[in-house]
């Protein structure tokens, strides 16, 4: 029997529409700056990071940056490792932190802590998606694709148990541990 896809919550052309409204955003705000690095927080990352770097009219480079802030299910720790640091010098550039979601906060929290150590000119941070409501820190997120609400979201990058990653829309799974 083939398996059931995920609810749709955020369709592909919304997707796209906004991706490419961010970079145009983006592309304004930076015009005035050098070049910028476009950090992608692994693995999450790795789909909007691929489409916002090409929609980007501003001159920019790509390093990625790996951390792992769960387990394999989908409750938070709160406790945040690196896996993979940057590999090139980002001491003097203008850092844009690129993540796929931004849930409790504290990834993007310590993401920013870290990358401050690299002394870059500035950091700023952009999420595809945000859950407000679950925000357990504050943290600055310069662009925001989409706000959502507390359901568990796959596609377009993320997964829950690393499924359903490739999906081109952003889905809907109850996870089995909640
Ligand atoms: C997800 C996501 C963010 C983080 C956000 O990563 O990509 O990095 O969780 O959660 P927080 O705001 O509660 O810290 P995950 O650990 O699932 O790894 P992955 O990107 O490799 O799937």
């Amino acid at each position: 029997m083939p398996e059931q896809q995920p609810a749709e919550l955020i369709s592909e052309a919304a997707i796209d529409a906004r991706v490419r409204e961010l970079a145009e955003q983006i592309s304004s705000d930076y015009a005035d700056k050098g070049d910028i690095v476009l950090v992608g927080v692994l693995k999450g990352s790795f789909i909007f990071l691929a489409d916002l770097s090409r929609r980007l009219t501003i001159p920019r480079t790509i390093e990625f940056i790996a951390v792992s802030s769960y387990d394999s299910g989908s409750v938070s720790s709160g406790a945040v490792r690196l896996v993979m640091d940057v590999r090139g010098n980002i001491e003097g550039r203008d850092v844009l932190i690129v993540e796929d979601i931004v849930d409790t906060g504290h990834t993007l929290k310590y993401l920013i802590g870290m990358l401050e150590s690299h002394r870059p000119a500035s950091i700023r941070t952009c999420a595809l998606l945000h859950k407000p409501g679950s925000a357990e820190v504050d943290v600055p997120i310069d662009y925001i694709g989409f706000g959502i609400g507390d359901e568990w979201v796959v596609g377009y990058g993320l997964d829950y148990a690393e499924r359903d990653r490739t999906l081109p829309y952003i889905g809907m799974v109850e996870p089995d541990d909640q």
